[in-house]
């Protein structure tokens, strides 16, 4: 089964980029074939994969607007499990015609349906800062969400505002999405902002927080300057080996679900276990 994740919340410098990019480099690095999706305008993926678009040529715009084929807008990069489409909103023009485009809920789900994208394993997608448009268009099409949440109460009042969006998505375009999970990033232990913060995620959200805490690194913003993944740029960093945890958490998880329901669908075990997350929304 693919999973198709959108790494999404109305707040910008959540810490979605450095989410999208490290879970899904992490990923490659645990040999599950990974396509990395750049849904952002402001092209952060490429800055943080050290992508030069002047080169490489083909973004999901142009799929959009059915300029080029899928296949020429996948390109490789240092990983080999992990490919990238880019974005690249070069000209106001160009905005303006995404907005037009993005006004169609369903824009990109037939487009996940092509067969050049039906061998990835893990489909994980970078959504800007709002909710209008391409994550709106992002969580139509996919099978769950990842919302990273920072300390502090503009996080929380995001977060909020991300699970009423997703009440919106699951009652029309997208009954199916789940919620991956609340993902803590730019951890610090033993802050007032990250007691205060986790104090209401656990009352309100306890159910969807992963296991997995991203602390704050210093390797993140560094490996970014050097157009690396962290796994690449400094594999042993705190920051590094939080997201390949948290790739081990996902994974695991869809393999005892599948095993789950291999074990249920042959009959081998009478009592299945309880479902693992990714789970409905709930509490909201
Ligand atoms: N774990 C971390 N430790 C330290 N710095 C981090 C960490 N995660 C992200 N950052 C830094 O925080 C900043 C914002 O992160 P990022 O670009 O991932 O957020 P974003 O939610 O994608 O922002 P935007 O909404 O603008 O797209 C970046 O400079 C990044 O390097
Ligand atoms: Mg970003």
């Amino acid at each position: 089964m693919r999973k198709i994740i959108a790494v999404a919340v109305p707040k910008g410098g959540a810490g979605k980029t450095t989410t999208a990019v490290n879970l899904a480099a992490s990923l490659a690095v645990a040999e599950k074939k990974t396509l990395l999706i750049d849904f952002d305008p402001s092209g952060a993926c490429s800055i943080y994969l050290g992508f030069d678009l002047a080169v490489h040529e083909g973004d999901i715009f142009d799929v959009f607007t059915f300029t080029k084929h899928i296949s020429k807008v996948i390109h490789k990069t240092d990983l080999p499990n992990l490919d990238f489409i880019p974005t690249n909103i070069s000209s106001m023009q160009k905005e303006e015609r995404l907005a037009r485009l993005t006004n169609n809920p369903y824009l990109f789900t037939n487009i996940l349906n092509h067969e050049e994208l039906l061998g990835y394993e893990f489909i994980i997608i970078d959504c800007p800062p709002y909710i209008k448009g391409l994550t709106t268009i992002a969580l139509t099409a996919a099978k769950s969400i990842l919302v990273p949440v920072r300390a502090g109460q503009i996080s929380l009042i995001a977060l909020k505002k991300m699970f009423e969006h997703i009440k919106w998505i699951k009652s029309g375009v997208n009954k199916n999405l789940a919620i991956e999970g609340i993902l803590l990033t730019m951890y610090e232990p033993n802050t007032k902002a990250w007691t205060l913060t986790k104090e209401e995620l656990q009352n309100k959200f306890g159910d969807y927080i992963f296991k997995t805490v991203i602390p704050k690194n210093v390797s993140m913003p560094e490996s970014e300057f050097f157009g690396k993944p962290a796994v690449l740029f400094n594999a042993t960093s705190k920051g590094s080996l939080a997201y390949l945890a948290l790739a081990e958490e996902i994974i695991s998880r869809y393999a005892s679900k599948e095993e789950t329901n291999s074990e249920t669908k042959s009959g081998s075990k009478s009592e299945a276990k309880a479902e693992p997350t990714p789970q409905e929304p709930q509490n909201i």
